[in-house]
């Protein structure tokens, strides 16, 4: 297992997600091709942690078993105590909606909503307590900059500002955890570095957790720490 620490963990900053030799494998004809195996990992609240490993390595497959929208072949996820993978269908979505956000590099705004309509839009799926629509999706457009091109449509944005109101839109609804899987493939290097510099002040001034795939040593400046995937396994 490659972990590398950029920083001390903290004792606020208790283990929001945990694996215990979790395997994932798919079958294909009468070939098993075994993605991940044994993989032991601990990511704590409040830090940015980076996935990295070539194309093929798992990375997204990993991503997707601590997000619960993949299931393990072996072994467990653990979301705080809470064994995720015996969980039901029904509990997992709950889980999804309530406490994690998601964005992909293909960054899927809707068209025909404005910036302000589409992150109002996620805030009436995830129907989150107490929170006042219009201003929570007022300020979280302020976080990541975008205040002003509230009401500007998907192709009145330049990619980068596209990705800040994918990020919005995933940190809406306040998830204990946001899951980005190449959040910045299709940016240039400096628009790419604005994003990871926004998950970075969430991560600072809204103890947000964020855990990212990235291939781009640049963007692994940045993290906490770095889990490397070689071959199915985390290296160190
Ligand atoms: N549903 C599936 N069925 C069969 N094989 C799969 C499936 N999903 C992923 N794989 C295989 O698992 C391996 C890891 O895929 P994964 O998408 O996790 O890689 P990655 O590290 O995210 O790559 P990239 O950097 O290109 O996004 C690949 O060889 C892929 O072909
Ligand atoms: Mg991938």
């Amino acid at each position: 297992m490659s972990k590398t620490d950029n920083t001390m963990t903290r004792p606020d900053q208790a283990i929001i997600l945990r694996t215990e030799n979790l395997g994932r494998s798919f079958r294909s004809g009468h070939e098993l091709l075994q993605v991940l195996s044994r993989i032991n990992i601990e990511i704590p609240g409040g830090q940015l942690t980076m996935l990295k490993g070539r194309s093929g390595s798992g990375k997204t497959t990993l991503m997707n078993l601590l997000g619960a929208l993949d299931r393990p072949s072996e072994g467990q996820v653990f979301f705080r105590d809470l064994d995720i993978t015996a969980l039901s269908d029904h509990r997992r979505d709950q889980l999804r909606r309530r406490d994690m956000g998601f964005v992909f590099q293909s960054v899927a705004l809707i068209p025909t909503m404005n910036a302000f309509e589409n992150v109002e839009f996620a805030l009436r799926v995830a129907k989150p307590d107490g929170l006042d629509r219009r201003q929570r999706t007022e300020q979280v457009l302020q976080l990541v900059g975008l205040e002003r091109r509230m009401r500007h449509r998907t192709q009145e944005l330049s990619g980068g500002e596209q990705q800040r109101v994918a990020i919005a839109r995933a940190i809406v609804h306040q998830p204990t955890v946001i899951f980005a899987d190449e959040p910045t493939a299709e940016l240039d290097t400096s628009m790419g570095l604005q994003v990871v510099q926004l998950f970075r002040t969430l991560v600072e001034k809204e103890g947000q957790t964020v855990v990212m795939t990235t291939h781009d040593p640049n963007m692994m400046e940045l993290a906490d720490q770095v889990f490397s995937l070689d071959d199915g396994v985390v290296q160190s």
